[in-house]
């Protein structure tokens, strides 16, 4: 594959810690200093879906493809109004796109996910162009009284365009089961047969495991995906993680001896944005023009499951 346009989306309003301190026992500098979060986006006038079609309709733009060329359209969402149809479907209306298009929810990993499904498509010669979109609402499964997890998520869309290349030099993608540590229980309708399970509720989260769980595997894909490409760090432009803390990202810079340059970052500006954490951070450093032809990025991310991924991909956006 090769990533020939990008596009992203946040909702308008932006909470800060202050205004998070108004109704949670929290403050400015506990998040700052455990977190390195400062701001996020959260979902107020706009529905998801508004942002994932402005968001897919930005990536068709940037990469010159018109909806009816599509292939495919993958969409990474874990929770949405709709269960049914998948966002990928409504989205594909809303561009007036007809091909298959299918959800996939791998937690924050999701966008990985769908670049290796997509990966699979284009190599068995099944598609030519597919849209890959993250659309993500986390601020709607938090308990906005618990302090420990409402501080961490924002909200938003980000998306890409895949043809057919030789960009991507290397994917891993893994998962190891484990319910315990970071989940989200919905309710489900009651039937006369079943005695609704009353152990639903909001996200629950064990945070040191995750962070534990999230260091090791990060640092573990990207080894991995370095060596099967045959890529030295100090050749990689940018490392760019899942945006889920930055305690959690500078452990790992330091862990890999690399420099503040290579490992860009927006955790401060949106807080943990699940699946469209990659995808929104590779759109701002393209919209920034600080992407050049042939520049190697790593992309490495971690999620409930515990599912984690990685891929070496070589930044060729214009045709080779
Ligand atoms: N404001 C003030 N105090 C808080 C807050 C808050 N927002 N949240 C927790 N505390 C308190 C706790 O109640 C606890 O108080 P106590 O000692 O009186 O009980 C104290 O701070 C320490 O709590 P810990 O959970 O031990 O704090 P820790 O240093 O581990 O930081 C954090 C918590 C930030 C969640 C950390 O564990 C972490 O970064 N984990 C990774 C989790 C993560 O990134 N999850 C994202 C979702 S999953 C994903 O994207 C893969």
């Amino acid at each position: 594959m090769r990533i020939i346009g990008t596009g992203s989306m946040l909702p308008q309003k932006m909470v800060t810690n202050e205004q998070l301190s108004q109704f949670v026992d929290t403050s400015d500098e506990w998040i700052r200093e455990r977190t390195g979060i400062e701001t996020r986006c959260v979902l107020s006038t706009e529905s998801l879906e508004e942002l994932a079609t402005e968001a897919a309709k930005q990536a068709l733009d940037d990469a010159g493809i018109l909806p009816t060329q599509l292939d495919y359209i993958i969409c990474s969402n874990m929770v949405n109004e709709y269960v049914i149809p998948s966002m990928a479907s409504i989205v594909g209306g809303h561009i007036g796109s007809q091909c298959p298009a299918y959800d996939l929810n791998a937690a924050c990993t999701g966008f990985l996910y769908a670049m290796d499904m997509a990966e699979a498509l284009l190599q068995s010669g099944r598609a030519e162009n597919i849209l890959i979109i993250s659309a993500e609402a986390p601020t709607r499964i938090v308990d906005w009284n618990d302090r420990r997890t409402c501080v961490l998520f924002g909200d938003g869309a980000a998306a890409v365009v895949v043809t057919r290349g030789n960009a991507l030099r290397s994917i891993k993608v893994s998962s190891k089961s484990d319910k315990s540590v970071l989940y989200y229980r919905r309710s489900l309708e009651p039937t006369p047969f079943l005695i609704r399970d009353k152990n639903t509720g909001p996200l629950c989260m064990n945070g040191q495991e995750v962070f534990k769980s999230a260091v090791t595997s990060s640092l573990r894909d990207m080894q991995y995906v370095l060596k099967q490409a045959n890529v030295n760090k100090d050749d990689v432009t940018y490392f760019v993680l899942h945006q889920a803390n930055l305690r959690i990202i500078d452990f790992i810079k330091s862990h890999f001896g690399a420099t503040d340059e290579q490992f860009p970052i927006n955790v401060n500006r949106y807080g943990n944005t699940s699946s469209v954490s990659i995808p929104l951070l590779l759109d701002e450093l393209n919209k920034n023009g600080k992407l050049r032809k042939g520049d190697l990025l790593v992309f490495s991310a971690f999620g409930a499951g515990f599912t984690s991924a990685a891929c070496v991909i070589e930044w060729n956006k214009s045709a080779e």
